[in-house]
């Protein structure tokens, strides 16, 4: 059994002996930088600078509720809006592996910035141990290149800080619930947001519709599960396929791209299994998906793959 109060005491008390400087941390809002600002912040106060950089990649209203949520926890944030920058950072880059480094690289870019701003000299930084398993850490293969580990460049000058990098995310959650974080069960999200959702170019218009897609899904889901059709799946969202097929709309034809639905159910997002939807619920996301991006969807399918042989994520 993992010991909570423990597991706090001993990271501030870390975290007052290796901070001897002003620190900043990259608050994205989701349970592990949370919970990592958290204890940072119990640890060495005033010294700490929460930087949240909105990449024009987060969900649906994400970046409004996730700002009142750290305001609210006492944290000394600073919002950095950033969508221009990453959509012509990633214009063009459609290979997983290299909008993961583009998507890594700006984002240390412009913790630099504001680094040189506060005069920084430490990085604290939410990663749990599947990012750097996953990232080809030990003897593992590289599967994807997880946002804050593979896109950091050679010439990085902070020194990266990482509290949580032995932990699983049930740990974290279990300190966000010790903690008394409201953030504690939300589903996650992944470092490089839609991004990873929107295969294919990166196009202002598509991130909208993956967008839409997701706050659909999350929605019906939410609804499914608080009416007792269904339990709520471990993570649940859209993906925006760039693949095209003939439709009608009204008596016009349309050839629009193709949402893929996933949902699993997972401990700790090393392994995964589809999760089980009633059809009426996936008939109802499907319908709304269609009708809200008119033209742009054409076709809603279910991604019925566990983890492995698929990832969750599509990218
Ligand atoms: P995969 O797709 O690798 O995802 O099966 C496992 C879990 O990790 C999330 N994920 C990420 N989280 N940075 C993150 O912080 C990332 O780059 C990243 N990629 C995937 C994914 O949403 C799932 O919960």
């Amino acid at each position: 059994m993992f010991d909570t109060s423990s597991f706090i005491t001993e990271s501030i008390a870390d975290l007052k002996s290796s901070i001897d400087d002003t620190a900043i941390i990259a608050c994205s809002g989701g349970v592990d930088s949370t919970v990592a600002a958290v204890i940072a912040n119990n640890a060495v106060g005033d010294k700490l600078h929460c930087v949240y950089v909105d990449t024009g990649l987060m969900r649906k209203n994400e970046t409004q509720e996730i700002q009142k949520m750290l305001g609210e926890l006492g944290l000394n944030l600073t919002t950095v809006f950033a969508e221009e920058r990453y959509l012509e950072a990633l214009k063009d880059v459609t290979e997983p592996e290299h909008k993961r480094k583009v998507i890594g690289e700006l984002f240390i870019r412009i913790f630099e910035e504001e680094q040189s701003k506060v005069g920084a000299k430490y990085l604290v930084q939410g990663t749990i141990a599947p990012d750097w398993i996953e990232s080809g850490g030990g003897v593992r293969d590289t599967i994807k290149s997880h946002h804050n580990v593979g896109g950091l460049p050679d010439d990085m000058t902070l020194e990266i800080v990482e509290p949580l990098r032995d932990l699983y995310k049930d740990e974290v959650r279990d300190l966000a619930r010790a903690l008394e974080i409201k953030v504690a069960d939300r589903q996650p999200f992944p470092g490089p947001g839609l991004a990873v959702r929107c295969l294919g170019p990166l196009t202002l218009e598509r991130v909208h519709v993956v967008r839409e897609a997701c706050a659909i899904v999350e929605e019906e889901l939410e609804l499914a599960a608080s009416e007792g059709k269904m339990d709520l799946p471990w993570q649940y969202f859209a993906a925006l396929l760039p693949v095209r097929s003939v439709g009608v709309h009204g008596d016009v034809r349309a050839y629009g791209e193709t949402v893929v639905v996933r949902a699993v159910t997972s401990l700790d997002g090393m392994s995964a299994k589809y999760s089980e939807i009633p059809h009426d619920v996936l008939a109802k996301i499907s319908t709304r998906i269609t009708n809200t991006v008119k033209g742009a969807v054409n076709r809603v399918v279910y991604d019925i793959t566990h983890k492995p042989p698929g990832t969750i994520e599509w990218e």
